[in-house]
Protein backbone atom coordinates (compact mmCIF):
# COMPACT_ATOMS: atom_id res chain seq x y z
CA UNK A 1 0.00 0.00 0.00
CA UNK A 2 2.63 2.01 0.71
CA UNK A 3 4.57 1.79 -2.14
CA UNK A 4 1.27 2.22 -4.26
CA UNK A 5 1.03 5.52 -2.76
CA UNK A 6 4.87 7.00 -3.28
CA UNK A 7 4.19 5.79 -7.03
CA UNK A 8 1.50 8.35 -7.51
CA UNK A 9 3.19 10.64 -5.12
CA UNK A 10 5.91 10.06 -8.13
CA UNK A 11 3.97 10.17 -11.29
CA UNK A 12 2.43 13.33 -9.96
CA UNK A 13 5.29 15.24 -9.44
CA UNK A 14 6.77 13.82 -12.85
CA UNK A 15 3.80 15.26 -14.55
CA UNK A 16 4.39 19.00 -12.60
CA UNK A 17 7.86 18.68 -14.01
CA UNK A 18 6.75 18.05 -17.58
CA UNK A 19 4.25 20.62 -17.57
CA UNK A 20 6.90 22.99 -16.19
CA UNK A 21 9.63 22.35 -18.69
CA UNK A 22 6.72 22.46 -21.28
CA UNK A 23 6.02 26.25 -20.03
CA UNK A 24 9.27 26.91 -20.39
CA UNK A 25 10.10 25.41 -23.72
CA UNK A 26 11.90 29.01 -24.35
CA UNK A 27 13.87 28.76 -21.15
CA UNK A 28 14.97 25.09 -22.15
CA UNK A 29 15.97 25.83 -25.55
CA UNK A 30 18.20 28.99 -25.28
CA UNK A 31 20.05 26.77 -22.26
CA UNK A 32 20.13 23.96 -24.71
CA UNK A 33 21.67 26.56 -27.51
CA UNK A 34 24.03 28.25 -24.54
CA UNK A 35 22.34 31.36 -25.08
CA UNK A 36 22.72 33.97 -22.59
CA UNK A 37 20.66 37.16 -22.65
CA UNK A 38 23.27 39.85 -22.48
CA UNK A 39 22.73 43.42 -20.68
CA UNK A 40 24.61 45.51 -22.74
CA UNK A 41 26.77 45.58 -25.95
CA UNK A 42 29.76 44.89 -23.62
CA UNK A 43 28.19 41.73 -22.56
CA UNK A 44 28.01 40.80 -26.28
CA UNK A 45 31.22 40.71 -26.71
CA UNK A 46 32.47 38.60 -24.14
CA UNK A 47 30.22 36.24 -25.15
CA UNK A 48 32.01 36.31 -28.77
CA UNK A 49 35.25 36.14 -26.94
CA UNK A 50 33.91 33.19 -24.56
CA UNK A 51 32.71 31.39 -27.34
CA UNK A 52 34.99 32.26 -31.05
CA UNK A 53 38.09 33.55 -28.71
CA UNK A 54 39.34 37.38 -28.49
CA UNK A 55 40.88 37.88 -31.93
CA UNK A 56 37.58 36.80 -33.26
CA UNK A 57 35.46 38.90 -31.46
CA UNK A 58 37.88 41.70 -31.52
CA UNK A 59 37.06 41.33 -35.38
CA UNK A 60 33.66 40.88 -35.50
CA UNK A 61 33.60 44.05 -32.66
CA UNK A 62 35.42 45.77 -35.37
CA UNK A 63 33.08 45.30 -38.17
CA UNK A 64 29.73 45.22 -36.51
CA UNK A 65 29.61 47.88 -34.03
CA UNK A 66 29.88 50.22 -36.45
CA UNK A 67 27.73 49.29 -39.30
CA UNK A 68 24.67 50.53 -39.96
CA UNK A 69 23.28 48.46 -43.08
CA UNK A 70 21.31 46.04 -41.41
CA UNK A 71 22.22 43.42 -44.47
CA UNK A 72 26.04 43.88 -44.05
CA UNK A 73 25.35 43.01 -40.14
CA UNK A 74 23.28 40.24 -41.61
CA UNK A 75 25.70 39.10 -43.74
CA UNK A 76 28.42 38.92 -41.31
CA UNK A 77 27.09 38.36 -38.16
CA UNK A 78 25.68 34.96 -39.99
CA UNK A 79 29.57 33.77 -40.44
CA UNK A 80 28.59 30.22 -39.45
CA UNK A 81 25.86 28.75 -36.78
CA UNK A 82 27.96 29.53 -33.97
CA UNK A 83 28.71 32.89 -33.95
CA UNK A 84 25.44 33.42 -35.62
CA UNK A 85 23.98 32.11 -32.44
CA UNK A 86 26.13 33.61 -29.97
CA UNK A 87 25.51 37.02 -31.29
CA UNK A 88 21.91 37.11 -32.27
CA UNK A 89 21.02 34.85 -28.59
CA UNK A 90 23.31 37.16 -26.82
CA UNK A 91 21.09 40.90 -28.25
CA UNK A 92 17.88 38.82 -28.88
CA UNK A 93 17.62 35.84 -26.22
CA UNK A 94 14.88 37.50 -24.05
CA UNK A 95 12.74 37.77 -27.32
CA UNK A 96 13.78 33.82 -28.30
CA UNK A 97 12.73 32.09 -25.14
CA UNK A 98 9.10 34.37 -24.79
CA UNK A 99 8.22 33.96 -28.76
CA UNK A 100 8.99 30.26 -28.17
CA UNK A 101 6.70 30.03 -24.95
CA UNK A 102 4.06 31.65 -27.37
CA UNK A 103 4.14 29.67 -30.14
CA UNK A 104 4.28 26.39 -27.81
CA UNK A 105 1.60 27.40 -26.22
CA UNK A 106 -0.22 27.92 -29.44
CA UNK A 107 1.05 24.74 -31.39
CA UNK A 108 -2.10 23.87 -32.02
CA UNK A 109 -2.83 26.88 -34.40
CA UNK A 110 -0.30 25.37 -37.07
CA UNK A 111 -1.08 23.49 -40.37
CA UNK A 112 0.95 20.71 -41.88
CA UNK A 113 2.47 23.03 -44.94
CA UNK A 114 4.32 26.14 -42.69
CA UNK A 115 6.12 28.87 -44.66
CA UNK A 116 8.66 30.77 -42.34
CA UNK A 117 9.95 34.00 -43.86
CA UNK A 118 12.92 35.79 -42.99
CA UNK A 119 14.20 32.69 -40.79
CA UNK A 120 16.99 34.25 -40.48
CA UNK A 121 19.88 31.52 -39.03
CA UNK A 122 17.03 29.15 -38.56
CA UNK A 123 16.68 29.74 -34.48
CA UNK A 124 12.97 29.47 -34.54
CA UNK A 125 12.81 27.30 -37.17
CA UNK A 126 14.14 24.75 -35.51
CA UNK A 127 12.71 24.76 -32.40
CA UNK A 128 8.99 25.01 -34.42
CA UNK A 129 10.45 21.76 -36.39
CA UNK A 130 11.25 19.92 -33.07
CA UNK A 131 8.10 21.06 -31.56
CA UNK A 132 5.88 19.88 -34.80
CA UNK A 133 7.66 16.96 -36.19
CA UNK A 134 4.89 16.16 -38.22
CA UNK A 135 5.06 18.97 -39.94
CA UNK A 136 6.52 20.21 -43.14
CA UNK A 137 8.95 24.11 -42.65
CA UNK A 138 9.99 25.58 -45.68
CA UNK A 139 12.27 28.51 -43.82
CA UNK A 140 13.43 31.39 -46.06
CA UNK A 141 15.45 34.10 -46.22
CA UNK A 142 16.97 36.30 -48.30
CA UNK A 143 20.47 36.81 -46.71
CA UNK A 144 22.90 33.53 -47.95
CA UNK A 145 25.06 33.59 -45.22
CA UNK A 146 21.84 32.99 -42.77
CA UNK A 147 20.81 30.06 -45.00
CA UNK A 148 23.75 28.28 -44.79
CA UNK A 149 23.91 28.83 -40.92
CA UNK A 150 20.38 28.03 -40.37
CA UNK A 151 21.64 24.59 -42.32
CA UNK A 152 24.09 23.80 -40.06
CA UNK A 153 22.36 24.72 -37.01
CA UNK A 154 19.64 22.38 -38.27
CA UNK A 155 21.99 19.43 -39.08
CA UNK A 156 23.80 19.52 -35.25
CA UNK A 157 19.99 19.93 -33.68
CA UNK A 158 19.50 16.79 -36.02
CA UNK A 159 16.11 19.02 -37.43
CA UNK A 160 14.81 17.00 -40.44
CA UNK A 161 11.57 18.70 -41.10
CA UNK A 162 12.71 21.50 -42.00
CA UNK A 163 14.02 23.34 -46.02
CA UNK A 164 15.68 26.01 -46.12
CA UNK A 165 15.85 28.69 -49.28
CA UNK A 166 18.07 31.77 -49.88
CA UNK A 167 15.16 33.54 -51.54
CA UNK A 168 13.22 36.73 -50.96
CA UNK A 169 9.88 36.53 -50.58
CA UNK A 170 9.02 38.49 -53.48
CA UNK A 171 10.59 35.64 -55.76
CA UNK A 172 9.36 32.67 -53.63
CA UNK A 173 8.12 30.47 -56.18
CA UNK A 174 3.96 30.38 -56.50
CA UNK A 175 2.30 28.38 -53.82
CA UNK A 176 0.71 28.80 -51.15
CA UNK A 177 0.75 27.26 -46.89
CA UNK A 178 -1.68 26.43 -44.28
CA UNK A 179 0.12 28.70 -41.99
CA UNK A 180 2.51 31.58 -42.92
CA UNK A 181 4.34 32.55 -40.07
CA UNK A 182 6.44 35.74 -39.86
CA UNK A 183 8.40 37.37 -37.17
CA UNK A 184 10.18 40.96 -37.09
CA UNK A 185 10.11 41.25 -41.12
CA UNK A 186 7.93 43.91 -41.29
CA UNK A 187 10.12 46.87 -40.06
CA UNK A 188 12.43 45.87 -43.16
CA UNK A 189 9.58 46.06 -46.11
CA UNK A 190 8.11 49.41 -45.80
CA UNK A 191 7.97 51.08 -49.13
CA UNK A 192 8.02 54.73 -48.13
CA UNK A 193 9.92 55.43 -44.61
CA UNK A 194 9.07 59.53 -45.24
CA UNK A 195 5.54 59.50 -42.98
CA UNK A 196 5.20 62.61 -40.68
CA UNK A 197 1.79 61.77 -39.47
CA UNK A 198 1.84 63.20 -36.17
CA UNK A 199 -1.04 65.11 -34.78
CA UNK A 200 -3.18 63.56 -37.60
CA UNK A 201 -6.44 62.02 -36.38
CA UNK A 202 -5.73 58.46 -35.06
CA UNK A 203 -7.49 56.59 -38.07
CA UNK A 204 -5.96 58.58 -40.68
CA UNK A 205 -2.71 57.98 -39.18
CA UNK A 206 -3.22 54.18 -39.18
CA UNK A 207 -3.93 54.32 -42.93
CA UNK A 208 -0.52 56.37 -43.94
CA UNK A 209 1.42 53.52 -42.00
CA UNK A 210 -0.80 50.29 -43.48
CA UNK A 211 -0.18 52.35 -46.96
CA UNK A 212 3.38 52.21 -46.26
CA UNK A 213 3.15 48.01 -45.96
CA UNK A 214 0.41 47.49 -47.79
CA UNK A 215 2.33 45.58 -50.61
CA UNK A 216 4.68 43.21 -48.35
CA UNK A 217 1.61 42.58 -46.83
CA UNK A 218 -0.67 41.35 -49.56
CA UNK A 219 2.91 39.14 -50.82
CA UNK A 220 2.59 37.99 -47.38
CA UNK A 221 -0.85 37.02 -46.67
CA UNK A 222 -1.26 35.73 -50.55
CA UNK A 223 0.68 32.75 -49.30
CA UNK A 224 -1.99 32.06 -46.74
CA UNK A 225 -4.21 29.51 -48.07
CA UNK A 226 -8.39 30.00 -47.92
CA UNK A 227 -8.66 28.60 -44.59
CA UNK A 228 -5.36 28.90 -43.29
CA UNK A 229 -3.01 31.55 -41.15
CA UNK A 230 -1.01 33.82 -40.39
CA UNK A 231 1.10 33.66 -37.24
CA UNK A 232 3.34 37.17 -36.76
CA UNK A 233 5.17 39.08 -34.06
CA UNK A 234 6.21 42.12 -34.77
CA UNK A 235 8.06 44.77 -32.65
CA UNK A 236 6.23 48.03 -32.12
CA UNK A 237 3.87 49.31 -30.07
CA UNK A 238 0.30 49.12 -29.96
CA UNK A 239 0.28 51.90 -32.14
CA UNK A 240 -0.92 53.32 -34.99
CA UNK A 241 1.35 51.65 -37.08
CA UNK A 242 0.43 48.76 -35.46
CA UNK A 243 -3.24 49.29 -36.29
CA UNK A 244 -2.37 49.63 -39.84
CA UNK A 245 -1.31 46.57 -39.91
CA UNK A 246 -4.12 45.30 -38.57
CA UNK A 247 -5.97 46.84 -41.19
CA UNK A 248 -3.87 45.23 -43.91
CA UNK A 249 -4.50 41.80 -42.61
CA UNK A 250 -8.25 42.67 -42.40
CA UNK A 251 -8.11 43.86 -46.50
CA UNK A 252 -6.37 40.71 -47.23
CA UNK A 253 -9.37 38.65 -46.03
CA UNK A 254 -7.68 37.69 -42.30
CA UNK A 255 -9.56 38.15 -39.11
CA UNK A 256 -7.64 38.54 -36.17
CA UNK A 257 -8.02 35.07 -33.30
CA UNK A 258 -8.75 38.01 -30.30
CA UNK A 259 -8.46 35.87 -27.77
CA UNK A 260 -4.71 34.63 -28.71
CA UNK A 261 -3.21 37.88 -28.89
CA UNK A 262 -0.36 38.75 -26.82
CA UNK A 263 2.02 41.29 -26.16
CA UNK A 264 5.64 39.90 -25.48
CA UNK A 265 7.55 42.51 -23.42
CA UNK A 266 11.14 41.61 -23.49
CA UNK A 267 14.56 43.07 -22.09
CA UNK A 268 16.97 43.03 -25.28
CA UNK A 269 20.77 44.44 -24.18
CA UNK A 270 19.35 46.57 -20.93
CA UNK A 271 16.36 48.11 -22.90
CA UNK A 272 12.64 47.20 -22.45
CA UNK A 273 11.15 46.35 -26.07
CA UNK A 274 7.61 44.89 -26.45
CA UNK A 275 6.41 42.73 -29.52
CA UNK A 276 2.55 42.15 -30.89
CA UNK A 277 1.75 38.69 -31.41
CA UNK A 278 -1.05 37.62 -33.43
CA UNK A 279 -2.87 35.01 -35.12
CA UNK A 280 -5.22 35.80 -38.09
CA UNK A 281 -7.23 33.36 -39.58
CA UNK A 282 -8.23 33.31 -43.37
CA UNK A 283 -11.87 32.95 -43.93
CA UNK A 284 -14.60 33.24 -46.68
CA UNK A 285 -16.52 35.29 -44.50
CA UNK A 286 -14.73 38.45 -42.32
CA UNK A 287 -17.04 40.67 -40.50
CA UNK A 288 -13.88 42.18 -37.79
CA UNK A 289 -14.26 45.00 -36.29
CA UNK A 290 -10.55 45.64 -36.35
CA UNK A 291 -10.67 49.56 -34.83
CA UNK A 292 -12.84 48.19 -32.26
CA UNK A 293 -10.11 45.58 -31.14
CA UNK A 294 -7.46 48.31 -31.05
CA UNK A 295 -9.05 50.38 -28.79
CA UNK A 296 -9.52 46.91 -26.59
CA UNK A 297 -6.14 46.93 -26.00
CA UNK A 298 -6.24 50.77 -23.96
CA UNK A 299 -8.64 50.45 -21.95
CA UNK A 300 -10.41 54.10 -21.03
CA UNK A 301 -11.32 54.93 -17.68
CA UNK A 302 -15.11 56.43 -18.35
CA UNK A 303 -15.04 58.34 -15.29
CA UNK A 304 -11.79 59.52 -16.08
CA UNK A 305 -11.46 63.31 -16.93
CA UNK A 306 -7.53 63.09 -18.37
CA UNK A 307 -5.94 60.50 -20.38
CA UNK A 308 -2.95 59.95 -21.99
CA UNK A 309 -1.00 58.82 -25.26
CA UNK A 310 -2.80 56.10 -27.29
CA UNK A 311 -5.45 56.70 -25.47
CA UNK A 312 -6.19 59.92 -25.45
CA UNK A 313 -5.66 60.06 -29.12
CA UNK A 314 -8.31 57.39 -29.34
CA UNK A 315 -10.57 59.13 -27.18
CA UNK A 316 -10.11 62.27 -29.57
CA UNK A 317 -11.21 60.55 -32.39
CA UNK A 318 -14.10 58.70 -30.86
CA UNK A 319 -15.15 62.07 -29.95
CA UNK A 320 -15.12 63.62 -33.52
CA UNK A 321 -18.98 63.65 -33.61
CA UNK A 322 -19.24 64.78 -30.26
CA UNK A 323 -17.34 68.06 -30.75
CA UNK A 324 -19.50 71.33 -30.42
CA UNK A 325 -17.61 74.35 -31.04
CA UNK A 326 -13.53 74.65 -31.30
CA UNK A 327 -12.82 77.70 -28.22
CA UNK A 328 -9.34 77.89 -29.99
CA UNK A 329 -6.32 75.68 -31.47
CA UNK A 330 -3.44 75.68 -33.45
CA UNK A 331 -0.81 73.10 -35.36
CA UNK A 332 2.79 73.83 -34.56
CA UNK A 333 5.06 73.08 -37.43
CA UNK A 334 8.98 72.44 -36.75
CA UNK A 335 11.69 74.60 -39.55
CA UNK A 336 11.46 71.09 -41.51
CA UNK A 337 7.75 72.02 -41.90
CA UNK A 338 7.01 68.72 -39.46
CA UNK A 339 4.18 68.73 -37.49
CA UNK A 340 5.67 68.51 -33.90
CA UNK A 341 2.92 70.11 -31.36
CA UNK A 342 -1.18 70.12 -31.32
CA UNK A 343 -3.13 72.62 -28.44
CA UNK A 344 -6.80 72.84 -29.52
CA UNK A 345 -9.94 73.15 -26.87
CA UNK A 346 -13.57 72.14 -27.77
CA UNK A 347 -16.82 72.44 -25.76
CA UNK A 348 -18.67 69.36 -26.41
CA UNK A 349 -22.27 68.60 -27.43
CA UNK A 350 -23.02 65.89 -24.84
CA UNK A 351 -21.32 67.91 -21.79
CA UNK A 352 -22.35 71.50 -22.48
CA UNK A 353 -20.67 71.96 -18.72
CA UNK A 354 -17.35 70.90 -19.66
CA UNK A 355 -14.01 72.26 -22.03
CA UNK A 356 -12.44 69.03 -23.81
CA UNK A 357 -8.57 70.27 -23.96
CA UNK A 358 -5.85 68.71 -26.11
CA UNK A 359 -1.84 69.09 -25.24
CA UNK A 360 0.25 67.13 -28.21
CA UNK A 361 4.19 67.91 -27.96
CA UNK A 362 7.42 65.70 -28.50
CA UNK A 363 6.73 64.81 -24.66
CA UNK A 364 3.65 62.90 -25.26
CA UNK A 365 -0.15 63.56 -25.71
CA UNK A 366 -3.06 64.37 -22.95
CA UNK A 367 -6.55 64.82 -23.22
CA UNK A 368 -8.12 66.33 -20.41
CA UNK A 369 -11.81 66.92 -19.79
CA UNK A 370 -12.08 70.62 -17.37
CA UNK A 371 -15.33 72.53 -16.04
CA UNK A 372 -16.88 74.91 -18.39
CA UNK A 373 -15.72 77.98 -15.98
CA UNK A 374 -12.15 77.60 -16.98
CA UNK A 375 -12.82 77.62 -20.68
CA UNK A 376 -11.49 81.05 -20.41
CA UNK A 377 -8.34 80.41 -18.88
CA UNK A 378 -7.58 77.43 -20.71
CA UNK A 379 -7.59 79.36 -23.83
CA UNK A 380 -5.31 82.15 -22.49
CA UNK A 381 -3.02 79.03 -21.71
CA UNK A 382 -3.18 77.62 -25.63
CA UNK A 383 -2.73 81.48 -26.20
CA UNK A 384 0.35 81.68 -24.02
CA UNK A 385 2.30 78.46 -25.59
CA UNK A 386 1.43 79.39 -29.06
CA UNK A 387 3.20 82.86 -28.61
CA UNK A 388 5.86 80.82 -27.13
CA UNK A 389 6.27 78.62 -30.10
CA UNK A 390 6.17 81.60 -32.60
CA UNK A 391 9.13 83.18 -30.25
CA UNK A 392 11.19 80.20 -30.77
CA UNK A 393 10.30 80.22 -34.82
CA UNK A 394 7.93 77.84 -35.44
CA UNK A 395 5.72 77.67 -37.45
CA UNK A 396 1.83 77.91 -35.53
CA UNK A 397 -1.37 76.90 -37.80
CA UNK A 398 -4.74 78.04 -36.18
CA UNK A 399 -7.31 75.32 -36.81
CA UNK A 400 -10.05 76.33 -39.00
CA UNK A 401 -13.47 76.90 -36.54
CA UNK A 402 -15.32 74.43 -38.17
CA UNK A 403 -13.01 71.46 -37.68
CA UNK A 404 -11.23 69.62 -35.43
CA UNK A 405 -7.78 68.81 -37.14
C1 LIG B 1 15.06 41.17 -37.85
S1 LIG B 1 15.46 39.66 -38.62
C2 LIG B 1 14.37 38.58 -37.78
C3 LIG B 1 14.76 37.15 -37.88
C4 LIG B 1 13.83 36.17 -37.21
N1 LIG B 1 12.55 36.12 -37.88
C5 LIG B 1 13.68 36.52 -35.75
O1 LIG B 1 12.64 37.07 -35.37
O2 LIG B 1 14.61 36.24 -34.99
C6 LIG B 1 14.74 39.80 -40.22
C7 LIG B 1 15.18 38.70 -41.18
O3 LIG B 1 14.23 38.64 -42.23
C8 LIG B 1 14.89 38.62 -43.47
N2 LIG B 1 13.96 39.26 -44.43
C9 LIG B 1 13.42 40.49 -44.34
N3 LIG B 1 12.57 40.70 -45.36
C10 LIG B 1 12.57 39.59 -46.11
C11 LIG B 1 11.91 39.21 -47.32
N4 LIG B 1 11.10 40.05 -47.96
N5 LIG B 1 12.14 37.99 -47.82
C12 LIG B 1 12.99 37.13 -47.20
N6 LIG B 1 13.66 37.44 -46.06
C13 LIG B 1 13.45 38.65 -45.52
C14 LIG B 1 16.20 39.34 -43.24
O4 LIG B 1 17.21 38.92 -44.15
C15 LIG B 1 16.51 38.95 -41.80
O5 LIG B 1 17.27 37.77 -41.74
Amino acid sequence: MQGSVNRQRCAVSIAVIDMKKQKNAGLQYLIELGIRPAKDKNGVYLQLQEQLGKGRADELKKALWEETDAQRIYDIKNADWKTAVTFSGAYDGDFYRQACNWLGAHKEQFGQEILEVGCDCGIISCFLGRLLPQTHITAIDRTQTAIAAAEQLAERLQVKNVTFLCTDLHDLAAGQFDTVLSMRTMHENIADRNIHPSFLLLLEQAQLYGNAVAEYAERLMDRVRQGGNLISIEKGEKNPAFLGWLLNLHANGLTVLEQDYAELQCRMVGCDVSFQATIAEKRDVQSQNVYAFWCSLFPVDPDGYQFHGWAAETLLQNMTQDLQQLLTGAMIYNQAGEACGKYAAWTLKSRPDVVLYYQGSAGGTTLSLYEGSLQQAICQQIDTVLQQCRMQGLTVALLPQSGQS
